[in-house]
């Protein structure tokens, strides 16, 4: 018997069965067989938010929860964070190698020259309300550039494909610069050339009348780590979204707008704008054990702590505590800073966060330097689009290339009514009778 293989004994037949294991797990597909009789559709998993299955195989991003590990295509996070810039790790998750300076230099210039957006947006953009939210404006946004770029539906052609990222990469900043000025009532500003990718994204956010935008550049250089942070996180809600919808062969941008909208949920990205809220509420560092009392009562959660992986610290968050830091030195510290770290010095005490492995993740810190860098709290999760953009996209590629995958159609274990007899409406009882 093969040793990577397990037996299987059904008790309702005393059949047994061999499964082969591979990279550890079993195929869903290899239970099927599992059956009563010849009636019997075969045995499935039952697994209600994806806890213990993989949807693919995917070389893009390696965690270890337990060890607190995060890889791109290899790299630890760290070192990522230290010597590259966002381009360079969007470069890295979409083509598998780092570039060469000359690929680097090629890649920026592409991604700066898809920074302009269609002038239809504008007029598309004036349509929202001004208090609309920024990241409805972002989701409804990206999926009209579907519009713009009806070749887009050409998914199997490569180079097609990698245009429609180029331009998905290079506009998310300008997308969401729009949705915030126009929150504001500020006119719209064009992208500079001769900027970064996080420089241009300031400008385009922050420019009044000077006649051209300098960016500070500690800001930049900590906005360009926090985007490398949240560039990808393997089979997360929003990448999981991207690729069910990317299975139907929809295209990039409409993919992209459904990522997008389950990233702006608070339990995902929409998490750090519930950071500041929470921070808010306590409003004092001598508030913060009642608090958590209040929590550990089962009265809310801790905003920014827990993760369905990570059972301990999130090395992304250990990065973010050394960037608020810096933008500190620059801004200057303010009190959610310092009722944060108090949040977390008692947390990690506290039996109750111990005993659920409860740890501060990837947005706890990155609230308090976004608002600390000017950022209101409704574009935060925008800005976490704009990175995770690079991640969606390689995981919507890596899709489209493996030979496994076909269009994502779960199963369901069907709990209603057996087949029952029509009702005409002169005998319909209203439900209100039935539940009184
Ligand atoms: C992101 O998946 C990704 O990779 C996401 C992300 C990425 O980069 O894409 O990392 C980004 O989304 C980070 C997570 C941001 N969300 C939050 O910070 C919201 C607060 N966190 C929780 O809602 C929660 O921790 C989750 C949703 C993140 C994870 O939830 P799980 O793994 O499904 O855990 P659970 O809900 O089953 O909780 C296990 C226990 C429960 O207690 P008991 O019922 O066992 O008594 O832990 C408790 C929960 O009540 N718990 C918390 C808590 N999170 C879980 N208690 C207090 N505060 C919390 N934050």
């Amino acid at each position: 018997m093969a040793h990577d293989s397990i037996v299987i004994t059904d008790n309702r037949t005393n059949q047994t069965y061999t499964l082969p294991v591979k990279q550890g797990t079993i195929r869903a597909m290899d239970l099927r067989q599992i059956k009563t009789g010849p009636d019997d559709f075969g045995l499935m998993t039952y697994d209600p938010a994806f806890m213990n299955t993989a949807s693919c195989r995917s070389s893009v991003t390696f965690i270890d929860g337990e060890r607190g590990i995060l890889r791109y295509r290899g790299y630890p996070i760290e070192v990522l964070a230290e010597h590259c810039t966002f381009l360079e790790v969007a470069y890295l998750l979409l083509f598998g190698e780092l570039p060469t300076e000359s690929e680097l230099k090629n890649w920026v210039h592409e991604i700066t020259h898809h920074t302009m957006l269609h002038e239809t947006t504008k007029k598309f953009m004036e349509g929202f309300r001004h208090e609309a939210h920024p990241m409805a404006m972002l989701v409804s946004t990206i999926a009209a550039l579907s519009t713009v770029y009806p070749q887009a539906r050409e998914i199997h052609d490569a180079e097609n494909r990698l245009l429609q990222i180029k331009r998905l990469i290079g506009k998310m900043p300008s997308i969401a610069a729009m949705s915030y000025r126009h929150s504001l009532g500020f006119p719209y500003v064009y992208p500079d050339n001769d900027l970064t990718y996080t420089e241009n994204f300031m400008n385009m956010l922050w420019k009044m009348v000077e006649p051209k935008y300098v960016a500070n550049p500690v800001l930049a250089r900590a906005l360009d780590i926090l985007f490398i942070l949240h560039a990808d996180h393997e089979q997360n809600c929003s990448a999981n979204v991207m690729r069910s919808v990317g299975s139907s062969q929809a295209d990039p941008y409409l993919s992209t707008a459904a990522a997008a909208a389950a990233l702006s949920g608070p339990l995902h990205g929409g998490a750090n704008e519930e950071v500041l809220k929470m921070l808010d509420e306590i409003g004092s560092k001598e508030n913060v054990p009642a608090y958590v009392k209040k929590v550990k009562e089962g009265h809310g959660k801790l905003m920014g702590f827990g993760h369905r992986v990570y059972k301990n610290y999130d090395p992304r968050a250990k990065i973010i505590k050394w960037t608020a830091e810096q933008v500190f030195e620059v801004t200057g510290r303010n009190r959610r800073l310092d009722i944060a770290l108090e949040l977390e010095r008692i947390a990690l005490e506290d039996e109750y966060f111990i005993q659920r492995k409860l740890y501060p993740n990837v947005d706890f810190y990155s609230g308090i330097i976004y608002q600390a860098m000017g950022f209101r709290p409704e574009m935060f999760t925008v800005l976490f689009a704009i990175p995770r953009t690079a991640g969606w996209l390689a995981q919507w590629q890596e899709l489209l290339n493996d030979s496994d995958q076909k269009i994502a159609r779960p199963r369901q274990i069907y709990t209603g009514h057996d087949v029952r007899e029509f009702v005409p409406m002169t005998k319909r009882a209203s439900m209100e009778v039935n539940a009184g």
